[in-house]
């Protein structure tokens, strides 16, 4: 054996180490990073569709053996179309950040104006940060939240009015509230603005109807399957159809060139299952979840951005209430075995890897099988930490009886059906 091989063999040795290491903490943790969701592995088993890769649009594809291919995608965008009541799909992009991309540059041209909320606020990099394709390519301009943390239809009226933008984003990566769409659409409609919701983290609520519909105020909204939707990762663009040939051709050949059919199969199975009684259910107690987190939470008044959550994710102001920035927040929680987010607030003082607080959601442990009381106990436990950050045998204590709660848990596949009954018990 040569050195490279050798090299070869110990990084292959490394890299199934690694895996096995991550597997294992996956169920040694309690996963309250928000858009963290487990993928139920029925989506991944059966059909392995080794050879399924293809370029070009529905139907029209530069590559033979496609007809398979066509039914697929035709399938998932079909389904797509009935849970958002939109008139079309396209499920090609391999991310959220690429959908967004492909809007853009399917409805905007380099320079445009364009009026999202800001990244403090809640909003994402590729609604506008300088340091992202979208603030570079475009002209951005921001709303924010008023001093309670929530949205402001007339503020973003006052600036849409001043500024008048081609197009308006709404839809954020830690705002806990409901959106109020017919709003946004009379406000973009006044300054003949095109309306583009990114509901990556929603989308699971919208399809159940515990979060408004975004569609017919819209003009197009992206999400991904791997949030709320507990499927795999991927970027769906759904669109008004006077919009669809723009969006298609932009997604490609503007921006992407080849499709895995596999990720769309599983895409498809994903949103079929969304549609189910079931889902419904996970939903229901993902919601109860955060209830459960809210109620322990407002013990501590200022603590949560908002004063609480209308959804599975919340903000936590933790240097406010317990001196703790978000990061120190974040490695106190950690080195007790839960996850978290560090996350930036409104008005924040820090910079991004500092910031002044944590974002939570309880989308990874209601899909474990997490009842209320579960919920109830994680909640004491991140509280009695926040509150004691130097006490060792609290940590300590804190650990084991997690590690307890979890070996319970250990067992439980994703949300299924099962796993509700027993919880109903
Ligand atoms: C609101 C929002 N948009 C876009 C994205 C980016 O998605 P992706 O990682 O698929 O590019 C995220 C990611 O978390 C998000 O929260």
């Amino acid at each position: 054996m040569n050195r490279v091989q050798k090299y070869f063999n110990k990084l292959q040795h490394e890299l199934i180490k690694a895996a096995e290491a991550q597997n294992r903490y996956d169920f040694e943790t309690v996963n309250l990073i928000a858009p963290a969701s487990p993928t139920s592995m029925k989506y991944f088993s059966d059909y392995h569709l080794h050879n399924a890769i293809a370029e070009g649009l529905l139907n029209n594809r530069p590559y033979a053996g496609a007809e398979a291919f066509n039914k697929i995608e035709k399938i998932a965008a079909k389904v797509a179309c009935q849970l958002f009541s939109a008139d079309h799909a396209n499920v090609q992009p391999h991310s959220v950040s690429q959908a967004n991309q492909a809007v853009y540059q399917a409805l905007l041209k380099n320079g445009d104006k364009v009026l999202a909320m800001k990244f403090h606020a809640g909003g994402h990099l590729t609604h506008g940060l300088n340091i992202n394709f979208s603030g570079r390519f475009f002209n951005f301009k921001f709303y924010g939240v008023n001093s309670k943390g929530f949205i402001d239809y007339k503020e973003i009226e006052k600036i849409a009015l001043r500024v008048k933008p081609k197009m308006m984003v709404c839809g954020a990566s830690s705002y806990p509230r409901k959106i109020e769409f017919v709003k946004l659409k009379n406000i973009a409609d006044k300054v003949g603005a095109y309306l583009l919701a990114d509901l990556s983290h929603p989308a699971g609520l919208i399809v159940t109807g515990k979060f408004p519909q975004p569609f017919p105020y819209c003009d197009v909204v992206t999400f991904t399957p791997d949030k709320t939707l507990l499927g795999p990762h991927g970027g769906i663009i759904l669109c008004k159809k006077e919009l669809s040939d723009q969006i298609d051709k932009a997604v490609h050949p503007g921006v992407q060139s080849s499709v895995p059919l596999r990720r769309i199969f599983h895409t498809a199975l994903n949103l079929i299952d969304a549609g189910k009684p079931e889902f419904r259910k996970f939903i229901n107690r993902l919601l109860i979840n955060m209830k459960v987190f809210e109620k322990e939470f407002s013990k501590y008044p200022g603590l949560m951005i908002t004063g609480g959550s209308d959804t599975h994710l919340m903000v936590l102001n933790t240097y406010k209430t317990f001196g703790l920035k978000g990061n120190e927040a974040e490695k106190l929680l950690e080195d007790i075995g839960i996850l978290t987010n560090r996350q930036v607030i409104p008005n924040e003082q820090f910079g991004p890897y500092v910031a002044s607080g944590i974002r939570l959601g309880a989308t990874w442990i209601t899909a474990r099988g997490c009842s209320a009381n579960d919920t109830r106990l994680i909640a004491k436990i991140i509280l009695a930490n926040l509150e004691n950050p130097n006490d060792l045998k609290l940590q300590k204590k804190s650990k084991q009886k997690l590690s307890m709660f979890l070996s319970v848990k250990r067992k439980n596949d994703v949300w299924n059906d099962e796993i509700n009954k027993k919880l109903e018990i």
